[in-house]
Order: C-alpha cells, then structure tokens, then sequence
C-alpha cells in the first residue's frame, strides 16, 4: 500500500499562526511535532511506500520536517500552484501500478488511539481490494458545513453530499445515518482513474497531459504550469466521491480532529499559564517565539493568540471566523 499525503492547501484558519507560507500543517505546536510529522509517524507502520503530493513553495518546509524525524520518503510530486484534489490524487494514481492501494491522507488532521485506527484501515483495505472507493465515517457531533456527509447503509453508501448548507447538515445530523467524511480515501488506483475518467473526463485528461509532461529530478517530479493551469479546480468529494456508485464507507472509531479552528485546537495543547490574570476566566493564551507575557483584568473566555507581527483575540466559540478576518488581509501578512 501506498500512502499518499497531500499537503498542498493553505489553510488559513489558524491564522496568525498559519500563514500563506507556513501552512496549519507545519506548524509544530503538538509537543514540537507539526500535524505533518505526525501524520508521516502515523502512516509509516502501514505503508510500503510514502508519497508527498506538493507545491513548489512548501516543498523545503515540507522535506526539512522529513528529515527532522528521520524518515525516508518516496518522493514527491510538487505542483506549481493547486488545483485541489482530484487532480492531485490523479498524479499520485498515475505513478504507480493499477492494482497499487493508495491510502489517501490530508497532512492537517489529529487523530489519535492508533490501534482502532489501524483496525479502520485493515477493513478498507479489504474493501479497496474488493474494488472499492473507501471512505472512513466519522460520527457527526454538529451540523458543521465545512465537512462532507456520507448517507450510509451500513458499510454500504446511499449518496455522499459535499459541504451541505446548514439546514441540510442540521437534518442530516437529527437522521443517524451520515457520517462525516474524514478526508481520508483508501481504493487501488486503477479504480480511482476509471471513476475519474467517468464522471469528470475532462479532468482526467488535462491531469494524465500534465503528468506525462511532468520533469523529473531525482526523487521529485514537478508539474509544469503550463499544462496544471489547464486543469479543472476541483475537489476529489464533488468530482468523483458524490457521482461514483463504488464508495464504500467503513466507520471509524478513532479519535479525528481536523484542526479547523482554535477552538479546536484549545481541545488538543494547553493554555500558557506564565500570564497575570485578575477576575479573567476561561480564556486560551498563546504567545508565539516572542514569549510576551500576556496579563488580562476582568475577561473571560476569550482566545488570545500573539505573535510578532499580529496579535488575535477572539471569542470562544467565533474562531471560524477567522476564515472571513483572513479574506480582508492584506497579503504581507
Ligand atoms: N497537493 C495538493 N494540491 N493538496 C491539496 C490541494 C491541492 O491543490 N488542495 C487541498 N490539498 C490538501 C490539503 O492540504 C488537505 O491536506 C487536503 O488536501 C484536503 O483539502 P482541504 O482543502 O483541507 O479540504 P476540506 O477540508 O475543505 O474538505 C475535505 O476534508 C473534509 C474533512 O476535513 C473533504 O474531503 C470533506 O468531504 C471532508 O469532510
Ligand atoms: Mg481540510
């Protein structure tokens, strides 16, 4: 099995942390391991081979966190700019044989009690090699929009709908049977070019023009621009997952966290606690290198990220949020 870590988004939602050049992926603040190392840590017990589907721009990041952990890669397919995931899933199919299992795994997720999680990935694996396009459900808390909802049947698949509304995902969470989609796929790679080929042919065919016009050097292959440019943007949930009638979906047990606001993230690492604070209560402190000492009087729950250059106070509860403060940036920051 091969897995394929995709790592080319730009998460913006932990801002000011993350930044256009230091995505949420590579930020190391889980014991001084980025969700990027933990995921390489995670996936390698599982894996023959690793490959990192890229860009240009984050690939030094990308490969000094390699070797910060000591471990060998495969290599790396780098694009010169996204254009989402069905593309890049494409490229990763595309390098290796039809009958090869691609474990697909987003670089910006937690997950935690490895054992369980290992027993998700035995069973798709069962499945995949059953022809299968394998999904993994995660039991909805909230009607969050941002995820896709499997319809289910068991292991078997009703319909898969993409970032529903919020009155859809409200009627979706009351119903029991849909499951959020982890991000996480697990199919032979023959299976997953013919659904592409199938249900976004046009798709297909600027990516495999792209691939076969890629460069390689050494242990990277790089996309050129002037055929990624050519491909449509679109997501491997709309442009395959919602049309094909091979997803499977195996229901996971493990912990999962996609990290999608500091909110979340309060969930995962500890508040400082080098702060002065008179009649304040339940708020989340993070100084970033600069290490101010952060001091509040008569505030509470509050969420207070400082870093050189920009400091964010939020209110528990709002940090999505800050997906609509980071739309009205100017880029140097
Ligand atoms: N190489 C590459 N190129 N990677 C990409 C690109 C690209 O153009 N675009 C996104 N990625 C990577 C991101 O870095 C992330 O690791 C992963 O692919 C998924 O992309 P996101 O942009 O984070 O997707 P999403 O969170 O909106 O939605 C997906 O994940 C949800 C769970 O977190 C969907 O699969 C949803 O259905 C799912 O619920
Ligand atoms: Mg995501």
């Amino acid at each position: 099995m091969t897995n394929i870590i995709l790592s080319g988004g730009s998460g913006t939602r932990l801002w000011p942390l993350s930044r256009k050049l230091m995505p949420k992926q590579f930020l190391q603040l889980f014991d001084n391991k980025s969700l990027f190392q933990k995921t390489l840590q995670r996936n390698v017990p599982l894996s023959d081979k690793i490959l990192i589907i890229s860009n240009e721009e984050q690939y030094f990041l990308a490969n000094d966190q390699v070797d910060e952990i000591g471990i060998d890669t495969d290599g790396y397919i780098l694009e010169p700019f996204g254009r989402n995931t069905a593309a890049a899933i494409a490229f990763g199919a595309m390098s290796v044989d039809e009958d090869e299992l691609l474990f697909i795994t987003p670089s910006d997720h937690l997950i935690e009690d490895e054992e369980k999680y290992h027993e998700a990935i035995q069973r798709a694996k069962d499945l995949a090699k059953n022809g299968g396009l394998v999904t993994f459900g995660i039991k909805p808390t909230e009607p969050h929009g941002g995820y896709g909802y499997i319809e289910a049947d068991g292991e078997d698949v009703v319909k898969f709908h993409e970032k529903p509304d919020k009155q859809k995902a409200k009627e979706y969470l009351a119903k029991g049977n849909y499951f959020w989609n982890s991000g996480m796929f697990l199919f032979k790679a023959g299976v997953y070019l013919k659904e592409l080929q199938k249900h976004a042919p046009e798709l297909y065919e600027s990516a495999k023009r792209a691939y076969e016009n890629s460069k390689i050097d050494g242990k990277i292959r790089r996309i050129t621009p002037e055929f990624m440019e050519k491909i449509p943007d679109i997501s491997i949930d709309y442009a395959v997952m919602e049309k094909s009638d091979k997803i499977k979906m195996v229901p996971s047990e493990f912990s999962w966290s996609d990290v999608g606001s500091f909110d979340s993230l309060t969930e995962y690492i500890d508040s400082e606690t080098d702060n002065i604070e008179i009649e304040s209560e339940n708020n989340f402190y993070y100084s970033d290198n600069n290490k101010k000492l952060i001091a509040t009087i008569g505030i509470d729950n509050l969420i207070i990220i400082d870093t050189n250059d920009a400091l964010l106070i939020a209110k528990r509860g709002e940090t999505q949020k800050v997906k609509e403060l980071v739309g009205r940036l100017q880029t140097s920051h």
